[in-house]
């Protein structure tokens, strides 16, 4: 059977980076708040040059080098997004032209923060079914562009970035590398849409418009969402907490992400943490803290790797990648 291995990992960051301290000049707000409620300390903010495209190619072309390729052994691109450089074309074709890629297929993929693990899931399926070879799965966001910058309940929160991973196509089970993808669950409910959404768009305002969120109501529905769809992907492959080696959740909020690995009964140290510096960068938070806990030494070839996200619509899931 057909496995998709992780070959290589990049992220990259707009050069501003904002702290609490910057925002207390903007906002009614203060370092202390921000950190207590969200274990946010600073975010990078995009510039005007820096849209969602230049900060995916940045990304792709960190794995690439990474994984010790060029665009010429890619065969497909999948880009999770929510805040595109243009309504269209994809931002996935923006980044395929960047790259000097004119082969192949390029798309983006909408699930809001869970976008990289929808993104994760869908390149697996294409690579398991021998169509493609080898993906560039990019998660790739400027939020700072859909938030209402008066709103310090939601301004104070995300920030910029992308992170890509390439995944290529091996044969896998039942050898010695019996690496890659192990299982993916997906799940989405659209009934809550409410809670979570953008108050624009070609179909209502015709305005880009911005970012309306029910904190509390998002904070109570992740914990039991996540470790729920965690659980089915522990179940699906009858893999426990104790053999995991890193949990790396979506980065939104430091207390989603504590309460979660507790009642999942996986030890804070396995836990990557990045929200601190990155703020929530949406669908690019996970392959952000993938890039930097594979290169300070964390993530080793061999490695149980379980990322899981929840996002607007609701959408959620998870995945268990062996590195
Ligand atoms: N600075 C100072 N005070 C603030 C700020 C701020 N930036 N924002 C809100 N407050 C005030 C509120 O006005 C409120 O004041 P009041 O009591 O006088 O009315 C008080 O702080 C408490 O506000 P709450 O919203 O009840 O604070 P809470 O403890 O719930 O924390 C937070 C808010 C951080 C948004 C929390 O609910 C949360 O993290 N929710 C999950 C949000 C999330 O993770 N979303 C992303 C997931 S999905 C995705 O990534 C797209």
């Amino acid at each position: 059977r057909i496995r998709s291995i992780v070959r290589g990992v990049g992220s990259y960051l707009p050069k501003r980076r904002v702290t609490n301290y910057d925002l207390e000049k903007l906002v009614e707000t203060s370092h202390d708040w921000i950190v207590q409620r969200t274990g946010i300390e600073a975010r990078h903010i995009a510039a005007d040059d820096e849209t969602t495209s230049v900060l995916g190619i940045r990304a792709a072309e960190a794995a690439l080098a990474d994984a010790g390729l060029t665009v010429a052994d890619i065969d497909l691109i999948v880009c999770a997004t929510s805040t595109p450089d243009y309504t269209f074309p994809s931002t996935a074709t923006l980044i395929q032209a960047g790259l000097g890629m004119h082969h192949g297929a390029a798309f983006d993929l909408q699930a809001v923060c869970t976008g990289f693990v929808y993104a994760v899931a869908t390149a697996d399926k294409f690579l398991m079914s021998g169509s493609h070879k080898r993906a560039l799965v990019i998660g790739a966001e400027t939020f700072s562009r859909i938030l209402d910058w008066q709103d310090r309940t939601t301004c104070v929160l995300f920030g910029d970035g992308a992170g890509a991973i390439v995944l290529e196509a091996q044969e896998g089970e039942g050898t010695s590398a019996d690496r890659g993808v192990l299982t993916s669950q997906l799940r989405s409910d659209g009934r809550y849409r409410d809670k979570l959404y953008v108050n624009g768009g070609p179909g209502s305002t015709k305005t880009t418009g911005v970012l309306k969120m029910e904190g509390r109501e998002v904070f109570r529905f992740a914990v039991g969402s996540v470790t729920d769809v965690v659980q089915d992907a522990f179940d699906a492959t009858g893999i426990t907490a104790e053999e995991l080696d890193w949990f790396v959740p979506h980065q939104a909020n430091r207390r989603i992400i504590t309460a979660s690995a507790d009642k999942l009964g996986i030890a804070q140290e396995k836990v990557v943490i990045t929200v601190d510096r990155h703020g929530n960068t949406s669908a690019a938070s996970i392959p952000l803290a993938l890039d930097v806990a594979c290169k300070d030494g964390r993530i080793k070839k061999g490695d149980l790797v379980m990322i899981e996200a929840i996002g607007g619509g609701f959408t959620w899931g998870s995945a268990l990648i062996r590195w």
